[in-house]
C-alpha cells in the first residue's frame, strides 16, 4: 500500500509492505532512473542481512558504508566518514543516499544527504518500529553533540520511504516495545478514531499480529504525515504535539545518562506523566476520565534501572533544548485523541505528578 507526504515540490511516497525487500532495487531504478546510489547501514544490520545487502549492492552497483551500531555513533565523526565515502565514490548531485536502519542510521545518513554537495536525495528504509512510525517520515535529520542530542542537523525530506515490516522479525523485543510507544502515542494526538483503534487493537499489536500491526503503522504514518504537512519545520506549534510525553521522557533519559533506558521506554513513562498531569492540571475533560483509565490500564511500565528521585527529575526537565523562555511546554491530553500544548502548569503540579508516577 502507498501513503504520501504532501509538501508541494518536496512531496514523497511512503511504500508500506510486508516481505518485499528483494524488489527494492527495481523500485529504486524505476523511481530514480538516472541516479547512482550509496547505501548507509550499520554493522548489526549488515551482519543480519548480509545476503540481501549484497543482492542490492550488485543490482544497484552501489557503495555500502557500515557505521558502528548505537546512538553514541550518531556523531559528526560518523557523518564525516559517510561524506568521505560519497566524495571518494565521486557521487553527483543526482545521486541518492539509501539509509537502511533504525532512527540512528536514518538521522545521520539523512544529514549526510542534506549536506553533501549542498543536498542530494535520500531514501529511508526503516528497520525498527520506531523508525517506521516516526523517524523515517518528516525530514528531521541530525547528529548529536556532547552538549545534547540532535543539536546539529537540518530539515531535509526524503524522496521516498520504503517500509518492509518483515525487518521487524529480527528486532529484539525490547526495541519493539520501545518503538511501539511512538505508535501508541498517536492515541493521544491522532484523533478519536486513532484513540479507539489503539484501545481496541493494543493486545494484537503488542503481540506483533501482522495485519493489525500493519494497520497501526499505516494509521500512525498518516497521523505524522498530516502533522508534518501542516507544520513542516516546527514553527506553528502543531508539530510539537508529536512530542506528547516527551518532555517528561527526555528528563528521564537524561537522568539515566541515555544509557540504561531506551527512548521509547522513557516515552511510556512520559505518557503516564502527561495523563496524570492533565488530570491534576485540569486539561482532561472530567467526563472523559473513564476512557483515560482504560488506556492507562493497558500501557506497559518498562522496568527502570533505579527508582528516580522526583525532585532531581524535575530539575532535569529544565535542561531540555526545547524549553522556551525557561517555561516548560507540556503536551497534555484533553479529550480522547486530542492534546494541547500548555506552558502554564504550576511547578507544584508538575512536582506532584512526578511524585505520583515515580514516588
Ligand atoms: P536505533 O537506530 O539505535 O536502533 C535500535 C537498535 O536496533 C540498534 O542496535 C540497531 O542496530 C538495531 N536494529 C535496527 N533494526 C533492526 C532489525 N531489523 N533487526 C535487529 N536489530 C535491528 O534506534 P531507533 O529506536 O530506531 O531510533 C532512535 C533514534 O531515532 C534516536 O537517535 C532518535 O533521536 C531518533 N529519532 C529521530 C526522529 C526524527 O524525526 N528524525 C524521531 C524519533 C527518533
Ligand atoms: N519525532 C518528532 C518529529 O518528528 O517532529
Amino acid at each position: 500500500m502507498q501513503l504520501s507526504v504532501n509538501l508541494g515540490p518536496r512531496s514523497y511516497p511512503i511504500i508500506l509492505e510486508n516481505g518485499t525487500a528483494q524488489t527494492l532495487p527495481s523500485a529504486l531504478k524505476n523511481a530514480f532512473p538516472k541516479s547512482r546510489f550509496a547505501l548507509v547501514t550499520n554493522t548489526v544490520l549488515a551482519a543480519l542481512y548480509r545476503g540481501l545487502i549484497t543482492e542490492w549492492k550488485e543490482a544497484l552497483g552501489c557503495v555500502v558504508y557500515e557505521m558502528p551500531d548505537g546512538e553514541r555513533y550518531k556523531t559528526i565523526e560518523t557523518w564525516s566518514g559517510i561524506l568521505d565515502v560519497l566524495l571518494t565514490s565521486k557521487l553527483e548531485r543526482s545521486s541518492i543516499v539509501i539509509a537502511l536502519g533504525g532512527g540512528v542510521v536514518g538521522d545521520v545518513a539523512g544529514f549526510a544527504a542534506a549536506s553533501f554537495l549542498r543536498g542530494v536525495g535520500y531514501v529511508q528504509i526503516p528497520t525498527t518500529l520506531l523508525a517506521m512510525v516516526d523517524s523515517s517520515v518528516g525530514g528531521k535529520t541530525a547528529v548529536d553533540h556532547p552538549l545534547g542530542k540532535n543539536l546539529i542537523g537540518a530539515f531535509h525530506q526524503p524522496k521516498l520511504v520504503y517500509i518492509d515490516t518483515s525487518f521487524l522479525s529480527t528486532l529484539p523485543d525490547r526495541e519493539f516495545v520501545s518503538g511501539y510507544a511512538e505508535l501508541f502515542k498517536n492515541a493521544f494526538i491522532g484523533g478519536r478514531e486513532m484513540f479507539e483503534f489503539v484501545l481496541a487493537n493494543h493486545t494484537a499489536m503488542a503481540a506483533k499480529e501482522m495485519p493489525v500491526l500493519l494497520d497501526g503503522i499505516r494509521r500512525s504514518i498518516a497521523v505524522k504525515a498530516g502533522v508534518v504537512e501542516k507544520d513542516e519545520c516546527e514553527t506553528s506549534g502543531l508539530r510539537a504535539t508529536l512530542n506528547f510525553g516527551h518532555t517528561f521522557a527526555h528528563a528521564l533519559e537524561r537522568y539515566c545518562n541515555f544509557e540504561k533506558v531506551l527512548h521509547g521506554e522513557a516515552v511510556w513513562w512520559g505518557m503516564r506523566c502527561a495523563i496524570t498531569c492533565s488530570r491534576q492540571g485540569g486539561s482532561i475533560n472530567g467526563e472523559m476520565t473513564d476512557d483515560y483509565d482504560a488506556i492507562v490500564k493497558i500501557m506497559p511500565k518498562p522496568p527502570l534501572p533505579e527508582k528516580p528521585d522526583p525532585q532531581r527529575l524535575y530539575e532535569m526537565m529544565f535542561t531540555d533544548k526545547k524549553i522556551a523562555q525557561g517555561k516548560l511546554h507540556l503536551v497534555l491530553p484533553t479529550i480522547p485523541g486530542s492534546s494541547v500544548v500548555r506552558n502554564d502548569i504550576p511547578e507544584g503540579v508538575v512536582r506532584s505528578v512526578l511524585t505520583a508516577v515515580f514516588g
